[in-house]
């Protein structure tokens, strides 16, 4: 269906668009790029070749590649210029009308064979391709940021979706150097929803005063080894989008306890700290500012490195258990998405499932809340000595 001869159209030229066009030029692709904004496609356009000469600079690409790539792309003022494109991704502002009404436009000027891309990182992709005529050639292509650097996409079918276009489309972007994983069309599809306890367990955790931020973030980091902890993580994301995620998330699943957000997140959110981006989140980086310091106690260490642990490992599991995707793509995701240092699902084949699921019990026997119910597929892999791998 694709091949190196395609000519990918990219809608949006903010911070995805614009690294998603690179990748494609990158493999070789003819790229159009489009953005309702014109200012937006000049710095898209300029933040590019500035970018590229870097790469040039480090040595990480030649100035032959450079050139390729600088010819390969080409900023375009009109929608109706993408009507050569085999394959178009969006990657215009998080909000479903607005990105319905682009693919019913869009309908009426590619070929019926061009295939339709969306890489919302929480919209439904079945609600996307509900605005088109030909809802089977939409499908979600959802890479991760930034896109030149991160190796995951997720690939992920609605339920009108051409099997054949899923799995085309999942060849392209091998094809592209990526590494590739299916999920099934529901929130957060795999990364964003495997991570949320990472965050929000992390949260609870401050809440209830049983650690603060800065021994959390050591814990994980030290004792797990996590790249980064929660906190100095989220502060990185900022908390106009990680919260915002947690939120959706929660609400696309009826508001499932699990999910629930964070309140001391949300003030954050109020308050206009948005992270580093702000110079402030949860922690202050004001120039004067002192970095606070952990209690690198290993006993409190362990208690908070193991809880988050298995709760992320509760979420993996249901995740497989309720067939979002298979075991391998799950820990796959979860290692080339976001870093995690293992596969949460092999990680807990090695700690042994009645050790996770004595952890959630534990928890759960505590709290008696929902939300750390433990998935069914970890008791009866208990009860049967299985093991996820
Ligand atoms: N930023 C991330 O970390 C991240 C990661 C994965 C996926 N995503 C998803 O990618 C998409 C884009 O995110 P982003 O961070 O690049 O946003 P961004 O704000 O950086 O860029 C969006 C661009 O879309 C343009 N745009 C808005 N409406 C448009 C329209 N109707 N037609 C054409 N162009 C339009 C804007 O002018 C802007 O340049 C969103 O759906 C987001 O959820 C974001």
């Amino acid at each position: 269906m694709f091949s190196k001869n395609s000519i990918i159209g990219v809608i949006g030229s903010g911070a995805m668009g614009s690294g998603i066009a690179q990748v494609a030029a990158s493999a070789s692709h003819n790229v159009l790029v489009y953005d309702n904004n014109q200012n937006a496609l000049a710095k898209a356009e300029n933040n590019l070749k500035s970018g590229l000469q870097k790469l040039v600079e480090k040595q990480k690409i030649s100035a032959e590649k450079q050139n390729e790539i600088l010819s390969n792309i080409q900023f375009v003022h009109e929608l109706t210029s993408l009507s050569s494109c085999h394959l178009i991704i969006e990657a215009i502002v998080e909000n479903l009308e607005v990105k319905k009404s682009v693919f019913s436009e869009l309908e009426k000027i590619v070929s019926p064979n061009c295939v339709l891309a969306s890489n919302t990182s929480s919209l439904s992709i079945t609600s996307i391709a509900g605005a088109c005529a030909k809802s089977e050639r939409v499908l979600g292509i959802h890479f991760f940021n930034p896109a030149t650097l991160m190796p995951l996409v997720e690939i992920i079918g609605g339920i009108a979706s051409d099997e054949n276009i899923v799995s085309s489309a999942k060849k392209l972007i091998d094809s592209w150097e990526k590494v590739t994983v299916i999920a099934k069309d529901t929130p957060g599809f795999i990364v964003n929803r495997v991570a949320r306890p990472f965050y929000s367990e992390a949260l609870r955790i401050y809440e209830e005063g049983i650690a603060d931020m800065p021994t959390i973030d050591w814990a994980m980091k030290e004792i797990g080894g996590f790249k980064m902890g929660a906190f100095e993580l989220m502060d990185l994301i900022g908390h106009d989008v990680n919260y915002v995620v947690t939120e959706t998330v929660w609400k696309q699943f009826y508001f499932d306890p699990k999910f629930k957000p964070a309140l001391s997140q949300k003030r954050l959110l109020e308050a206009g700290f948005l992270g580093r981006k702000s110079g402030r989140g949860f922690y202050n980086y004001a120039p004067d500012a002192k970095i606070p310091e952990p209690k690198k106690d290993v006993e409190l260490g362990n208690l908070i490195f193991k809880r988050i642990l298995a709760m992320l490992i509760n979420e993996a599991a249901d995740t497989l258990y309720l067939n979002i995707a298979s075991a391998a793509d799950i820990d796959l995701a979860m290692t080339k998405g976001v870093n995690y240092p293992k596969g949460l699902l092999r990680w807990a084949d090695e700690l042994g499932i009645e050790t996770v699921v004595n952890e959630l019990n534990a928890l759960n026997h505590f709290y008696e809340e929902d939300r750390y119910r433990t998935s069914p597929i970890l008791k009866k892999m208990v009860n049967e000595k299985k093991k996820f791998y």
